[in-house]
């Protein structure tokens, strides 16, 4: 569960504020909801024979012997946050963003403690919305600037029914390979037999070479939906690779699922997943309703651009930075600089604290990342000026400026730096 350090949180805050600003743009409206929900409704939505149940949920007893878990994801609480406060009654199109906790083994890219932005759409049945949801994704990669990094995957897990009927298929088909599977794989055949599907293990892939594919046995309407899923991805010009062994790790999807993966991460490649749970909200209690959605991971995202080499301007660093001498200087510089704050809200300052020497105070200003710094001595303040230091211009060095005319000068000088 790391700490994300101020360092890191520039990148943080521009992704954040890039989603939201796009999800606005789509008429996407934010949900906030609890971090614990009782573990009963994670069992029931998530499935409790995934490894996100059996092995890496956080649950815990309350005071009350109620069994409450820390949320592995944000689906099952939104769907129960829409059913208990009667937004599932209209079409929904809803965003969230915080921790989520799984009690994974970690490594790059995977952490106990990782957060997520998500979004779930209720109500809306048509195969518009999931090429809608799709394109805004693709539109997000281009405006983070990893577009080039990232490959849409995309299959269709059909109807439940005929998902229960290819189940039987393909546990006929395994059972006869049985003592070549992978541990694992060989466990899943009476648990959970798609996610066999996408097994590491070599010699699991090459017997699953021989298997019957789910994209053979989907029933009529599901093949109707995902073919006009991928003609609409066409017209839009989203490319994307059929995977027909993708399954989500999560038991409530049917129809389209898919993933955006990326080499640039190593193992832990997959950076946002989801797709349609139309029975989700019945099974959670609401009305029949169909849904859809998905989740990108931050910390999957704040690698890719670091990877994508992408830089990000650290928006809390100061513009300018106040150099001050005696105590009567940062009297007269703290009023001085809260009128200028009246009249400039936006205006960037840091005003030095701790004392300190003159050519001290001016390193710490050249580290601040401030374009220009203030000078306020004894001399300054009794003649009502200040020096301004030009500190990323080699050609100027400095000049007064009377304290009235300070804050234009510096309206005119951060324009010029903006430029
Ligand atoms: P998920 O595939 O389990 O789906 O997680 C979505 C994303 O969260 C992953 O693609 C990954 O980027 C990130 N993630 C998951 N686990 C970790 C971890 N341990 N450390 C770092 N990042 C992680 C869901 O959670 C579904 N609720 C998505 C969804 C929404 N489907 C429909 N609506």
């Amino acid at each position: 569960m790391p700490d994300i350090l101020p360092e890191q949180t520039p990148v943080w805050q521009h992704i954040e504020r890039t989603v939201a600003d796009l999800l606005a743009a789509y008429a996407y409206r934010e949900i906030r909801f609890p971090i614990v929900e009782s573990t009963e409704l994670f069992k029931r939505s998530i499935g409790e024979v995934t490894d996100i149940v059996e092995k890496e949920m956080y649950t815990f007893d309350d005071r009350n012997g109620d069994s409450l878990t820390l949320r592995p994801e944000g689906t099952a609480g939104c769907v129960r946050a829409a059913i208990q406060n009667g937004l599932i009654n209209q079409p929904q199109r809803l965003w969230y963003t915080g921790p989520m906790f799984r009690y994974e083994r970690p490594q790059k890219g995977r952490q106990r403690q990782f957060h997520q932005i998500g979004v779930e759409c209720f109500g809306l049945d048509g195969p518009d919305i999931d090429a809608e949801q799709i394109c805004m994704l693709a539109r997000l990669w281009k405006t983070l600037g990893v577009a080039d990094h990232v490959r849409l995957e995309l299959n269709s897990l059909g109807s439940p029914e005929a998902r229960s009927a290819y189940r039987a298929l393909l546990v006929e088909y395994l059972e006869q390979h049985r003592g070549e599977l992978d541990e694992d794989s060989e466990r899943r055949l009476e648990s959970n037999p798609l996610r066999i599907l996408d097994s590491k293990n070599e010699r699991t892939q090459q017997i699953l070479a021989g298997a019957p594919m789910l994209h053979e046995h989907l029933d009529a309407e599901s093949a109707a939906h995902f073919k006009r899923v991928c003609e609409l991805l066409d017209a839009a010009g989203v490319a994307y690779v059929i995977n027909p062994k993708l399954v989500r790790g999560l038991d409530y999807y049917c129809k389209t699922v898919f993933e955006w993966v990326t080499e640039s991460l190593g193992a832990q490649g997959t950076v946002c997943g989801g797709g349609r749970y139309d029975g989700l909200v019945e099974q959670l209690g609401g009305q029949t309703t169909r849904g859809l959605g998905f989740a990108m991971g931050i910390e999957r995202l704040v690698l890719l651009l670091e990877a994508a080499g992408v830089s990000v301007t650290d928006r809390a660093s100061p513009d300018v930075y106040w150099v001050l001498g005696d105590e009567d200087s940062q009297r007269w510089a703290l009023a001085l600089s809260e009128r200028m704050r009246d009249a400039a809200p936006n205006l960037k300052m840091q005003l030095h604290s701790g004392g300190g020497s003159f050519k001290s105070q001016m390193k710490k200003a050249d580290k601040s990342g401030a374009v220009v710094a203030l000078l306020v001595g004894e001399d300054e303040r009794n003649a009502g000026e200040v020096t301004l230091r030009y500190l990323r211009d080699s050609d100027r060095s400095q000049e007064r400026v009377s304290a009235d005319a300070l804050e234009s000068k510096l309206a005119t000088e951060l324009a010029h730096c903006a430029d």
